[in-house]
């Protein structure tokens, strides 16, 4: 594929930093002299070792040059270990059907996210993106001067007949584009469907056939509650058009801030050369850990920690679910999730969440995200919630949600002396 029709001036424009070639160079091959580099002396950091200890009780002692990696500059694609890991991963996985893919670390997927809307999307032009959508993109994408064109979902994902409408108006108005859809295709924040196999099978052919690459942003990949691990889009790529961005913060740490970008080479070069100029690139340590963390397990302890948290997970949903079942039948709908860490629940006795949220839950202690912010209008009413069942206690999901549903009651009950008045 010729990529050059979808990459933006400004990203064109971007040139490399030869520094940052030295320096890969240079950290394959440590015995050469290196004048070119900025590199502080690494004997003047104040630490002498890093320890950590692992879940299982084992140790990893960051000493000597695993020390001076995990403190100094490194390379911008990302340490060399952790990237040939990261293929060896995705090729466990995905299989990518085609040949000329590569990988970027990123400082979280979100950073991945950032990188690739300003690389792909051209002042004026439009963008296709899942809605609802996770907040931390809208963040990102509404202050951008671009078109956002909002993808409505049901259960199984983005809808094929909206994406078409998009496609198809710009082709009326004779122009191109839309070039980018934007997905959350496992465990979807905020809703937390999966999007089934044959609605992937369906964008993807819609990709093709109007020419558009997919951001296939994919955090909570193992987090999901079904039999069968969901095929990605990624492994259903054979033009190279989907661009996958990963994400250590659920599988391993999220203050590691740690993501990879998997796509073509072309792609990932030109990322490359936005993260040479943005970050120089993650966090050293953070690489060097999960790096070590990946060599010292085999295949079957990978798969023992994603069940693991997937049994977490699951039963943390369960709960929660026992308790809406128990508390907000008549007031309130929802799906059970099928992956990730949320709840989307659709209060039917109020017209909008806005005054729940913020006059009768957040005075008595109780914080749940009101639906509107993950819409690009967040003005319009909106009947959803975001709960997320993480983190709090099987307690405190009985305490907390009790008093949601209790304000919810009161609400309508007002609401209807108000409309009989
Ligand atoms: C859909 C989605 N994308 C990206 C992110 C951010 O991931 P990371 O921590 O890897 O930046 C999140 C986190 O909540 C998310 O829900």
């Amino acid at each position: 594929m010729d990529y050059s029709k979808f990459i933006t001036k400004i990203s064109k424009k971007r040139k490399e930093n030869f520094i940052r070639t030295l320096t890969g160079i240079y950290m394959q091959n440590p015995q050469s002299l290196f004048f070119a580099g900025g590199f502080p002396n690494a004997d003047m950091f104040p630490f002498k070792e890093i320890s950590v200890t692992y879940g299982d009780g084992s140790q990893q002692k960051l000493v000597d040059r695993d020390l001076f990696l995990s403190l100094q500059y490194g390379p911008s694609q990302g340490f060399s270990p952790l990237l040939k890991k990261w293929r060896e991963f995705q090729i466990k996985w995905h299989s990518p059907k085609y040949d000329n893919w590569d990988v970027q670390a990123t400082t979280g997927s979100i950073e991945g996210c950032s990188k690739l809307f300003e690389m792909l999307v051209e002042e004026g032009e439009p963008v296709m993106i899942q809605s609802p959508i996770y907040t931390g993109i809208l963040a990102m994408v509404k202050p951008m001067p671009i078109e956002l064109i909002e993808i409505g979902m049901d259960d199984d994902g983005v809808l094929p007949s909206q994406i078409i409408k998009a496609c198809e108006e710009r082709r009326q108005k004779g122009k191109s584009g839309p070039n980018v859809l934007y997905v959350n295709p496992t465990g979807s924040n905020p809703v937390g469907n999966v999007y089934s196999h044959e609605r992937k099978v369906e964008i993807y052919k819609l990709a093709q056939k109007y020419d558009f690459l997919i951001m296939e942003d994919d955090p909570y990949i193992f987090m999901h509650f079904l039999n069968k691990q969901p095929q990605s889009l990624l492994s259903m790529d054979v033009d190279g058009r989907v661009l996958r961005l990963d994400s250590f913060s659920k599988l391993m740490s999220s203050g590691l801030r740690l993501g990879m970008v998997t796509a073509p080479k072309p792609i990932i070069e030109r990322l490359q050369l936005h993260v040479q100029s943005s970050t120089i690139h993650p966090s050293s340590l953070s690489q060097v850990l999960v790096s070590k963390l990946l060599e010292t397990w085999s295949d079957e302890d990978v798969e023992a920690h994603i069940s693991r948290i997937q049994d977490f997970y699951k039963e943390r949903r369960d709960e929660m679910l026992k308790v809406l079942y128990k508390h907000f039948a008549g007031i309130a709908e929802w799906s059970d999730p099928k992956g990730g860490m949320f709840v989307w629940l659709k209060v039917t006795v109020l017209d909008d969440v806005r005054d729940l949220v913020m006059k009768e839950c957040v005075p008595q202690g109780v914080l749940i995200l009101p639906g509107h912010v993950f819409y690009q209008d967040e003005t319009k009413p909106c009947q959803y919630v975001r709960l997320c069942y993480s983190q709090v206690s099987f307690e405190d999901m009985e305490k907390g949600l009790s008093k949601v549903a209790e304000s919810i009651r009161k609400m309508a009950a007002e609401k209807k002396i108000r409309s009989k008045g």
